[in-house]
């Protein structure tokens, strides 16, 4: 059998596959954020650490397939700094990646010349560069003692290995990566007071960065070798779970946050649109994505200030798709990535009457992120993407006027996964049975089997073209008097 570990922000999950490849269990366990400060999101490693014990009790006991564990992949939230003293103690918290405290030394890095072109992305503040520049400036006596700069997922390669390896995928976003050398990159490094005997030793995702160490394979009752994989940032994970490897493949996530992810054979950046520009998790591929912040949390805001459920404010629009309403909504309630860049612009209602009804807004609010959703479709189609369709997922993507409504707005078709197994865990376990059996990537990161292909509807593009023109438009106007 093979284990996908999914290191996320609010826990940790872990799923057993089969030989196949086909789900045999799942366990997960949970902890926590703290914001000491207002901006501030910081973990401690030892938690993680906790959870992955406590989680492999659990499927040990649970599931005899796990006694016979050939592969270990692991996936990570992104861009967090975990840093080790030359013994390899952790040194402070980990800085998350929504911690938005580096802002200033991000924007001082983001200006310096040749760093988005090489990075291939702008500094955001929750990279990790920016973090370190941070804690030089506000830590000097810890910066001073950073042997090793880890992602999560390369502390839990750390952990299962007792080396210091990451995968490239996870490594494109700190900000020092050479994202088309797939490289560390003496300028980026450089430039934020970083040397290469800090950072882990680099290979592809579904590579072998190492084995089980022995007093693991002891605990948990193994008979090894059991090899872990280089891994994967959750994303890049979980277009291995839903089969996006190559050129014309992509989906969307139309979760609390909403993602737009397209697999390229190519690396070409674009850090103007806003776009990530990160290697993929297998060799010779690089992803794309654009990244909406309040995708289903513009509903869920609505439904906690009308006290309903946002599935029956959904519901309350029916089946059918109806041509764009007056009102129009600014899904930004919590600042934008992509296209804007833009962590202080807030949302808004505009065209308000006094006959709007609440259904009236549930319908802008829908509206308006399928809109935002199609700047970053935009941003990726102007930089050669094609995609004949795209895979939608995310409890979003369980309102049949929203799929509906979002096929016609991005002109596309849209398909839809039966339930089942297909994310950031399973992409995971599937590097790693790729690492352990060297099956090749085409044959084990497939597409799940679709339930349902909405097309959209010729009738409506035109309107939602001209409605999107609108709100295009309208960010500059409400930028200007906020
Ligand atoms: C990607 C990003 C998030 C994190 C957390 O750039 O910041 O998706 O990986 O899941």
């Amino acid at each position: 059998s093979y284990l996908g570990i999914d290191l996320g922000t609010s826990g940790l999950r872990a799923l057993l596959v089969d030989e196949t490849g086909s789900p045999v269990g799942a366990v997960e366990r949970h902890y926590s954020v703290s914001h000491p400060h207002s901006g501030w999101s910081e973990q401690e490693p030892a938690d993680w650490i906790a959870a992955l014990e406590g989680a492999m009790e659990e499927l040990r006991a649970s599931y005899s397939e796990f006694n016979d564990l050939r592969g270990i992949g692991v996936a990570g939230h992104m861009h967090g700094a975990t840093l080790l003293d030359a013994s390899d103690e952790v040194i402070r918290p980990c800085i998350l990646w929504n911690d938005t405290r580096s802002h200033e030394e991000a924007a001082r890095l983001d200006a310096i010349d040749g760093v988005q072109e090489l990075s291939g992305n702008i500094v955001f503040p929750g990279f990790t560069a920016p973090k370190l520049e941070w804690v030089r400036a506000h830590e000097p006596e810890n910066f001073d003692r950073v042997a090793k700069v880890l992602l999560p997922a390369a502390y839990l390669n750390f952990y299962l290995t007792g080396d210091h390896v990451a995968d490239m995928s996870d490594s494109a976003g700190t900000s020092w990566l050479d994202t088309g050398a797939r490289d560390w990159s003496g300028r980026l490094l450089e430039a934020g007071h970083m040397r290469r005997d800090q950072m882990p030793r680099l290979v592809e995702g579904s590579e072998r960065a190492g084995d089980l160490r022995g007093e693991l394979l002891e605990r948990w009752g193994l008979r090894g070798p059991v090899v872990v994989a280089g891994g994967a940032g959750d994303n890049a994970a979980a277009a291995c779970g839903i089969g996006t490897m190559e050129e014309g493949q992509g989906f969307l996530s139309l979760g609390t946050s909403g993602v737009l992810l397209a697999a390229r054979g190519g690396y070409r950046p674009a850090p103007e649109t806003a776009l990530h520009t990160f290697c993929h998790a297998v060799p010779g591929q690089w992803y794309q994505m654009g990244v909406m912040l309040s995708a289903t949390d513009s509903l869920n805001w609505l439904a906690s200030i009308t006290g309903a459920k946002p599935a029956d404010l959904t519901a309350e629009l029916g089946d059918e798709v109806q041509a764009p309403g007056a009102v129009r909504f600014l899904p930004y309630l919590s600042g934008e990535r992509t296209p804007h860049n833009d962590a202080a612009i807030r949302g808004s209602f505009t065209g308000l009457s006094a006959g709007t009804s609440r259904a009236d807004l549930t319908r802008a609010v829908v509206e308006g992120v399928s809109f935002g959703l199609r700047d970053s479709y935009e941003a990726l189609k102007a930089t050669g993407a094609e995609l004949p369709s795209l895979i939608a997922i995310g409890g979003g993507a369980r309102s049949r006027y929203w799929l509906k409504l979002l096929a016609s707005v991005l002109d596309v078709p849209l398909d839809v996964p039966k339930d089942g197994e297909f994310g950031a865990a399973l992409g995971a376990a599937r590097l790693g049975l790729v690492a352990a059996t060297g099956r090749p990537v085409t044959e084990v990161m497939t597409a799940p089997e679709i339930g349902e292909r909405i097309e959209p509807d010729p009738a409506l593009t035109g309107a939602f073209d001209d409605a999107y023109g609108a709100f295009r438009k309208a960010y500059a106007g409400i930028r200007a008097v906020q």
